[in-house]
């Protein structure tokens, strides 16, 4: 029996010690052949060889233990070894996507009007001219409705060149009170350093009863509106004229570059204009049938506001898809 001992230290994996275990302790392995043999052993001398073989028995387990345990840690090693990841090891960072600075600025303007319960309305960008002009009280020889400002369809249908009609569709399918707000695209035959063919709007409209809707709610919502906007700027209203409200008024804050002190931003006036608006005209309330009511309306442009809140310099870069300028949006 004592090679044994010499095969379990050669062992070299766990499975070959696993085989020795097995021809050794096993059921009919070579130790439960030497107990049975003992049967064979003279009566006197059977209290020794059970002795001798009861020792062999504790030696052999002690030096299969001592292996397994040496097996065992050195194949441990090795599986870490080879699972090991090199955490030093360069990896590109994931890219993370982000909202473009014109959707960013669209959704906080959204917020602010949502908060304030207006709903958020849309309509379609092929408009028709009753909608997008003559509802608005935009007659037929008003110069928007020209062929070079507005992009018209073969059929007369034209791409809406503000989202003003939104408030003449909302106007027709509900009653007042109505206080809404419609964010979208809108387009027109322009193309230089301060206009694209395609930029944003966002348009509000509040009507209630003759007398409940005033002046004065307008000038508090765009003055408080603003300041959310835009933080400590001062806000003043000038006379201007819209076709779709009257009395009207463009809003302008001070300028957020020089802080009113005139610089190239401003044209040296200390003031930037930000905002349309005024008293819903009585036409308008004529076409879509409202009677007794009174309301307010705005409108803005999106690209402006979000120029102005990121300083970016030139218009164009908000639709070139430059990731330079995209990246620093995250
Ligand atoms: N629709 C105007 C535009 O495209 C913006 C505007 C001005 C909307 C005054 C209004 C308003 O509702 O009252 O320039």
């Amino acid at each position: 029996m004592e090679n044994w001992i010499e095969k379990i230290e050669s062992a070299r994996t766990l499975d070959e010690l696993e085989s020795i275990r097995i021809a050794l302790f096993g059921k009919k392995g070579a130790l439960s052949k030497a107990f049975a043999d003992m049967k064979n052993v003279p009566p006197e001398e059977k209290p020794k060889v059970a002795k001798e073989l009861n020792l062999l028995k504790q030696s052999l387990t002690r030096a299969f233990e001592e292996k397994r345990g040496e097996l065992e840690a050195r194949a441990l090693e090795e599986r870490l070894r080879e699972e090991a990841l090199d955490v030093s090891l360069y990896t590109p960072r994931p890219e993370s996507g982000a909202l473009h600075p014109v959707m960013a600025t669209m959704d906080r303007i959204i917020e602010y009007f949502a908060s304030l319960n207006f709903s958020v309305e849309s309509g379609p960008l092929v408009e028709d001219e009753f909608h997008n002009f003559e509802a608005l009280n935009l007659p037929d020889y008003h110069p928007a409705r020209d062929m070079q400002d507005t992009f018209y369809f073969k059929d007369g249908k034209l791409l809406r060149t503000h989202t003003s009609p939104v408030q003449i569709r909302t106007m027709m399918a509900q009653k007042p009170p109505i206080r809404m707000i419609s964010p979208g695209a809108v387009f027109r035959r322009d193309f230089d350093l301060t206009h694209t063919p395609q930029f944003h709007q966002v348009e509000g409209l509040m009507v209630d009863e003759e007398g409940k809707v005033s002046f004065a709610n307008l000038k508090w919502i765009l003055e408080d509106f603003l300041h959310t906007m835009f933080g400590d700027v001062d806000v003043r209203f000038r006379p201007s004229f819209f076709p779709f409200t009257e009395p009207s008024a463009e809003v302008d804050i001070s300028c957020i570059f020089c802080k009113g002190k005139g610089c190239r931003v401003c044209s040296h006036t200390g003031w930037l204009e930000v905002l349309g608006c005024g008293m819903v005209d009585p036409n308008v309330f004529k076409a879509v049938g409202y009677e007794n009511v009174s309301g307010y309306a705005f409108g803005l442009g999106v690209e402006r506001f979000a120029m102005l809140l990121h300083r970016i310099p030139d218009l164009r870069s908000l639709f070139e898809g430059d990731l330079r300028l995209l990246e620093q949006f995250q």
